[in-house]
């Protein structure tokens, strides 16, 4: 930290100072045990500090230390992240935890060019893994350095232009205090989320108003340039629901390698014509049926999911639909056959679709944000 007492004569300086007396007394600043570090860092990849702090300190207490971490079961881990999202993150800590635990003897490397070859770390990450914990002195950028850096400098392009990103990484590296770094990089990204906000940046209370273009002429609503928008491609997806007359559904763990590998869902048809010839085939035996549709916004597409839950007699008469409705046949296992996660993950190199207790669905497995999305709308009971 700086000295109170000396006169602040940098924007880094009265960056630092600020911080000391204003940083949040977050639950992995404690120490700079790079496990947390690492931890706190992927969660915030996602989420906000309000929000991510409970998912942090869940994964910390039930997983102390890296060791931890990688023994603990794939689908536990899942489970732990459900809510946050792109669970592809999820699965990369508990594959770094692995490598880490058992090739690296539990210690993280000490530098970004050695953290970034570790599955799920790129350049932020390992930016403030090593600035943060063996004080290399590099650069964080995240959302919130950009804007702050995009207002003191008035940098005209948009935030998601790579033209702009090299120049404010330029003026990142300019700024970055190489005696501190880990507290310079924590101390900018605080002062993005706690003062230069996106909406109401509060400048009358800002350590570094008076280095600030954007406030001097007074053009902080201006700065930074919207994202140019990206088109997003849309996605059909209908999902499968149904009730037999025994209270039990199905549900299916995806293998594929998307966002949702190692999730479950219900089972799933792409093709609008398989959609069609099911619907059919359900309105000639006079199933009752119900639709419902759930618009989903992701970062690269916008899936379009229709939710058809029906009531059907049992397995049988479903694997019969599925034959009629795609031409394929399917292979349900039944659940209770299945004794452990690992029989699980087994058991889907046989079928991948099994049959489940309707109610059980929240309590043990991981599912997509969609399928929760879906599940509030409408809960579990029979149609
Ligand atoms: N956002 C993500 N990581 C952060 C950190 N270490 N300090 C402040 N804000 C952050």
């Amino acid at each position: 930290m700086s000295d109170p007492a000396k006169p602040v004569h940098s924007l880094s300086e009265s960056l630092l100072r600020w911080y000391g007396e204003h940083k949040r007394p977050l639950p992995w600043r404690k120490n700079k045990d790079p496990y947390k570090v690492w931890l706190s860092e992927i969660i915030l990849q996602q989420t906000r500090i309000d929000q991510g702090r409970p998912y942090f300190e869940r994964f910390a207490a039930k997983y102390p230390d890296v060791h931890s971490l990688a023994n603990a079961d794939e689908v536990e881990v899942l489970n732990l992240w459900q809510g946050l999202g792109y669970y592809s993150r999820a699965r990369n800590l508990h594959h770094t935890a692995k490598f880490v635990s058992g090739k690296l003897g539990g210690n993280f490397p000490h530098t970004q060019k050695d953290l970034r070859k570790l599955k799920g770390i790129g350049e932020y990450t390992s930016a403030a893994i090593a600035s943060i914990c063996f004080s290399e002195a590099v650069p964080v950028v995240d959302g919130n350095v950009m804007r702050v850096i995009s207002r003191i400098y008035l940098i005209p392009d948009a935030l998601n232009d790579t033209a702009q990103k090299a120049k404010i990484y330029k003026h990142a590296v300019n700024l970055l205090d190489r005696s501190n770094p880990g507290d310079f990089n924590q101390a900018i990204m605080e002062l993005g989320s706690l003062i230069c906000k996106p909406f109401k940046p509060e400048c009358e209370i800002c350590p570094v108003s008076s280095f600030c273009g954007a406030y001097k002429h007074q053009k902080t609503t201006e700065y930074p340039k919207p994202k140019i928008k990206l088109v997003k491609k849309e996605r059909s997806l209908f999902f499968l629901i149904p009730v037999f007359n025994n209270g039990c559904s199905l549900l299916t763990r995806r293998n594929t390698s998307d966002i949702w590998k190692g999730l479950y869902t219900f089972p799933l048809l792409d093709k609008e014509k398989h959609k069609e010839r099911l619907q059919r085939k359900l309105a000639e035996k006079a199933c009752p049926i119900e639709t419902i549709s759930i618009k989903h916004i992701l970062s690269h597409q916008i899936i379009l999911a229709d939710f058809l839950r029906f009531q059907i007699k049992d397995r049988g008469e479903f694997c019969d639909l599925w034959n009629y409705a795609t031409g394929e046949m399917v292979n349900i296992v039944k659940e209770d056959a299945i004794s452990s996660t690992k029989d699980l993950l087994s058991m889907e190199e046989k079928s991948n679709i099994f049959e489940i207790e309707f109610d059980e669905l929240f309590l043990k497995y991981p599912l997509p944000r969609l399928i929760s999305k879906y599940l509030e709308k409408r809960p579990l009971e029979k149609i």
